[in-house]
């Protein structure tokens, strides 16, 4: 496996495999991989025939008060991890390389972007649309996948890559959960041990949503209420959202008929959790 620093070491590797018609993949990351990473790697190697992994922490996608410096960055333990799973290039850029004096230039964000993360954190997405630009333009893959875990990035993202005709095709893998159920996140390293049993209550709430959208309820402000009550019990949660949107668009949906997104965003402690679960509506009986 090689590991590239420069963008246009990285754009070299991949101008000669293309024309080659070598079929690239790349899964972009902020490193501190995860078994959640491992799939979505796993995934990527089954579907290209060269395979890059971009280990980037992005300082643009992160607010004056987040987490940038304390970031974990594990690079041997990512390589290592990239290595076992095939990868073909470690893509790691510095910051000075993907954002060099002069640079000005960023993505503009569609509605999708504006609602719950966009609300909570302004710069996070026009931080994400300009970083995964960049780099399809240094590695100009054929597909790209991300994680369902961030999904209101990966409906950006899939936006972003039809509305400025990118040529990538995005792929979304499913979310992967430790035993309890907690979505596998690289921030999950921050809890404390007496929360780590807690944080599950945000996956529980929205399991509870699912359940009740199966049972019956169609109205989109119970769904949301049954959702809340499961995080109310949980007094050191706080809510920083709780809906029930269309997939494609992110909006609130009132009455519930095909398939919706439960989306939540919860704090524990100093740790902000998400996650989400698409639920398909059962068929009613007439
Ligand atoms: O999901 C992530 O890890 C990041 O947001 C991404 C897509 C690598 C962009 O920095």
């Amino acid at each position: 496996m090689k590991i590239i620093r420069s963008p246009s070491a990285m754009t070299a590797w991949s101008e000669g495999l293309r024309r080659e018609n070598v079929r690239i993949g790349l899964v972009p990351t902020m490193g501190a991989l995860h078994d959640g990473h491992r799939a979505l790697i796993r995934a990527a190697r089954l579907r290209c025939d060269a395979l890059a992994v971009s280990i980037f922490v992005n300082p643009t996608q992160f607010g004056p008060h987040e987490d940038l410096t304390k970031y974990p960055r594990p690079i041997s333990h990512d390589r290592a991890l990239c290595k076992q799973e095939g990868a073909d290039v470690c893509f790691e850029p510095s910051v000075q390389a993907m954002y060099p004096e002069g640079f000005q230039t960023v993505v503009s964000l569609p509605a999708i972007a504006r609602r719950w993360e966009g609300e909570v954190r302004p710069h996070h997405f026009s931080g994400v649309a300009t970083v995964v630009t960049k780099l399809f333009g240094m590695v100009s893959p054929q597909i790209a996948i991300f994680g369902q875990k961030d999904f209101q990035q990966s409906v950006l993202v899939d936006r972003l890559v039809k509305d400025l005709n990118l040529g990538v095709r995005i792929i979304v893998r499913p979310t992967v959960r430790e035993r309890d159920g907690l979505a596998m996140s690289s921030r999950n390293v921050y809890l404390l041990p007496d929360d780590r049993g807690r944080a599950v209550t945000l996956y529980r709430s929205l399991r509870a949503g699912a359940e009740a959208i199966q049972q019956g309820v169609d109205d989109g402000r119970a769904i949301q209420a049954v959702m809340h009550q499961v995080i109310k019990a949980e007094p050191a949660m706080t809510i920083d959202y709780l809906a029930v949107c269309d997939p494609r668009t992110l909006e609130p949906i009132s009455t519930v008929t095909s398939r919706v997104v439960l989306i939540g965003a919860v704090r524990l402690g100093s740790v902000r959790l998400i996650d989400n679960l698409l639920v398909t509506v059962p068929r009613r009986r007439s």
